[in-house]
Formats: structure tokens, sequence, C-alpha cells
């Protein structure tokens, strides 16, 4: 994250036919950025390649959001979310994301891959008031108990829906 970028809240939506692409190495570092990408973050590829993909994190993103994305790519899952994303000018673009390890030929994960595409308006309304819940819980839990704290938030609240984070995101 750029700590020196204010947020706008002013949103850029994705077309229906955009599609962001982006790969990193196994510590989450940029080495690969499609044209779109490029073009609604507002960044030049030598500002996006071999940088942290935290380059477009916003700061209403709660840090258990990343934790469990981290914590499904490190048992070799793929991982679905929603992700409110900053420009290089502090503009957000929401984007429903696929994330899967990328291997070699021999089947050993080298990096990580996404694909993004622009999500359901009533899909962000309902990530959003989740978001916002996990970011008070965060608040709440202090520094290091954060990420774990809104997880566990989540993952009960959604236990008494019937469903499960996977499920659940697949669903909205
Ligand atoms: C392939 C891949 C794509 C990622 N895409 C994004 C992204 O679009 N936005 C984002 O904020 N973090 C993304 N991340 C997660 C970042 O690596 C990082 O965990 C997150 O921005 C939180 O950063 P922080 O812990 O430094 O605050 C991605 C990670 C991987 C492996």
């Amino acid at each position: 994250m750029k700590k020196n970028i204010a947020p706008t809240q002013r949103e850029i939506k994705l077309d229906d036919d955009d599609v962001i692409v982006s790969k990193t190495d196994l510590k989450g570092r940029i080495t690969y950025a499609n044209r779109i990408f490029m073009q609604i973050a507002n960044y030049p590829e030598k500002a996006l390649l071999n940088v942290q993909h935290n380059i477009v994190r916003h700061p209403d993103m709660p840090r258990g959001a990343f934790k469990l994305l981290w914590d499904t790519l490190k048992v070799e899952k793929e991982f679905f979310g929603y992700v409110k994303n900053m420009t290089a000018d502090g503009d957000h673009y929401w984007v429903f994301a696929n994330i899967t390890p990328d291997r070699d030929a021999q089947g050993k994960v080298v990096g990580y891959f996404s694909v993004r595409r622009k999500p359901k308006p009533s899909a962000i309304a309902t990530i959003q008031a989740i978001y916002q819940e996990m970011l008070e819980v965060e608040r709440k839990a202090g520094t290091a108990n954060a990420p774990d704290a809104s997880i566990a938030h989540v993952v009960e609240k959604l236990k008494k829906l019937g469903t499960t984070y996977d499920r659940f995101i697949l669903s909205i």
C-alpha cells in the first residue's frame, strides 16, 4: 500500500468484459500485469513489476481478508474473494478475484496467478457490510490479533447462517 495516497472514495467501475490479470512470485511481488490492470490502476508497467501486490491495497479492506487469501494459497488451494483496490490516484475499483497457485511443469508452485472481473453491485453491497464489521472487530482486537479475530467473526457469522466462507462467496 502506498501510504502517501489519500483515498478519494471515487469509484472506477470495470466494464463487463474487462479482465484484470496479474501474476506474482511466492512472496506476492508482481511478475506480470496485463494492460487492463495498468489502465484501471493507472500505473505504468515499470511501477508494478517486482513490487508487492499491496501497491493497490485499499485501507478499507480488512486485514483478515488477505490472511484468508494467503492461508488458502499456502495450502495450494484457489481463493475467491471480493476486493476493493486503490488506483494510483486514490480512486477505487471493486473486483471479484480468483487467485490460484501457478505451477511449473513438474507441478511445483512457483508463484500465484490472479484473474478479476467486475462484480455484481448487489455482491459489493453484501461484502462491503461484512468488511465493515471485520474492520470494526479488527480495531477492537488490537494489531497482533486483528486478522484472526475478524476471520473468526466472519466464520462464526456464516456458520449461524448455515454456510461457509467458500460457499457464501460463490453465492452472492
Ligand atoms: C496473485 C495475487 C494477487 C493479489 N492481488 C491483490 C490485489 O488485487 N489487491 C490487494 O490489495 N492485494 C492483493 N494481493 C494480496 C497482497 O499480496 C497483500 O497480501 C495485501 O495487499 C495486503 O497487504 P499488507 O499485508 O501489506 O497490508 C494479491 C496477492 C497475490 C498472491
